[in-house]
């Protein structure tokens, strides 16, 4: 196996959100990482700087947070050049499927624009350079589509879009091969299961579920519950990405997945069983909260990643169990009730009165 890359200065989008947060923890507690981190997150909603407090106490010499717009190209150009970039990890997004159905817009702008934005900054900079450089971009599975009962997603599956935001991931991972294809620059690609753990803002399943189990709210299943979601744990994620930004091929994309499938409410089921060791609840009591709701438009309904690439290529595999990452995520939102209070916004209000009120 070739030597890995490593790098000095290291640009991180979106590194507030939750999976972005959750990478810059992983780079400095778990790879010990010693350059410099400049993450750059314009706090929408679903952004919150706090996550990194500790991170931003121990590390002012090299964790430095740029409240700003990756649409912004005046400064994203200045960050290339003030902080001698040498790599982009990017993970910010307007990620949420049911707010792309209710209002499309923002994830155009920024999933598809701010990549550009970016890719460009990015070419301009690094343009006749003779040190390594990496442009990372983060994807999900799904670009590919919804499978039926059988099969998973492999890296040459054709892309079928379904929705307003797949359809604006699958333009910026098109975005990022061409500038690849067309002007050599030195891209990986990394398109990734559903994620779940501590971070995560909670109109997504689990924290979703999780929180109104806690407040004995209604769960709310959409149609039937039986679609499928890959789960993998947010740690396992991010050492993939890591082992792909280190030696991944240029120019190619790697699947990550958990090989760990669920019907949603089967998933729903086993939560509801940590939830009531954890906190004492009864079983009965919060079976009883599960409402079936109508379904979500052109609900995809069976996501599986074959990552059989990334574990042959380059030797990872997931750490995690989904129980021990399910129990791990339960007892962290059970531990920071201040954290969920700051992300309950009146934003955080109007969305589940938006996203909840037809549904009944
Ligand atoms: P998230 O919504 O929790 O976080 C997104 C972050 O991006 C936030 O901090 C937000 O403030 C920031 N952001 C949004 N628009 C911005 C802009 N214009 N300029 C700068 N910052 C902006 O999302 P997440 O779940 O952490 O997802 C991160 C990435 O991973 C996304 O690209 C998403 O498509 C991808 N992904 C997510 C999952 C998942 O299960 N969550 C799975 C596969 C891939
Ligand atoms: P979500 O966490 O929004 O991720 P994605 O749509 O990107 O896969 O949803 C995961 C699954 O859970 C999906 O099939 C939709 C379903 N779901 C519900 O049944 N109820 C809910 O309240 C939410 C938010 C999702």
């Amino acid at each position: 196996m070739s030597e890995a890359r490593s790098f000095s200065n290291i640009l991180v989008t979106g590194g507030a959100g939750f999976i972005g947060s959750n990478f810059i923890l992983y780079l400095f507690t778990k790879v010990g990482f010693a350059g410099r981190v400049v993450n750059l997150d314009a706090l929408t909603y679903a952004g919150n700087p706090q996550n990194l407090s500790d991170i931003a106490a121990q590390y002012k010499d090299s964790y430095v947070f740029v409240h700003g717009d990756i649409r912004d190209a005046a400064l994203v150009q200045k960050l290339f050049a003030d902080y001698d970039i040498d790599a982009v990890v990017h993970f910010a997004a307007e990620s949420h499927v049911d707010r792309s159905i209710i209002d499309p817009q923002c994830f155009i702008t920024t999933n598809v624009m701010g990549t550009y934005t970016l890719l460009e900054a990015a070419r301009q900079a690094w343009k006749g350079t003779a040190a390594p450089v990496l442009f990372h971009h983060i994807s999900t599975d799904e670009v590919y589509g919804s499978l039926g009962e059988e099969g998973a997603f492999k890296e040459t599956t054709p892309y079928d879009p379904r929705s307003p935001y797949s359809a604006s991931k699958a333009s910026s991972d098109f975005l990022v091969k061409a500038y690849s294809h067309t002007y050599g620059l030195p891209i990986t690609i990394s398109n990734c299961s559903n994620n779940y753990g501590p971070f995560q803002f909670p109109e997504k399943l689990i924290p979703l579920m999780i929180l109104n189990m806690l407040e004995g709210k209604p769960l709310p299943v959409y149609g039937d519950g039986k679609n499928i979601r890959d789960w993998l744990y947010v740690v396992d994620h991010n050492a993939a990405v890591w082992t792909i930004m280190t030696r991944g091929t240029i120019g190619e994309t790697y699947n990550i997945g958990g090989e760990n499938e669920w019907e949603n409410i089967r998933l729903l089921h086993r939560l509801i069983e940590i939830v009531a060791e954890e906190t004492g609840k009864s079983v009965r009591e919060l079976e009883g909260l599960i409402t079936y709701v109508k379904d979500r438009p052109g609900h995809d309904r069976r996501y599986a990643i074959d990552c059989s690439k990334l574990k042959n290529e380059l030797g990872w595999k997931q750490s995690v169990s989904f129980d021990e990452g399910l129990r791990h995520t339960v007892r962290w939102y059970l531990d920071n009730p201040e954290w969920i209070a700051s992300v309950r916004s009146g934003a955080y209000r109007a969305w589940i009165a938006t996203n909840y009120e037809n549904r009944a």
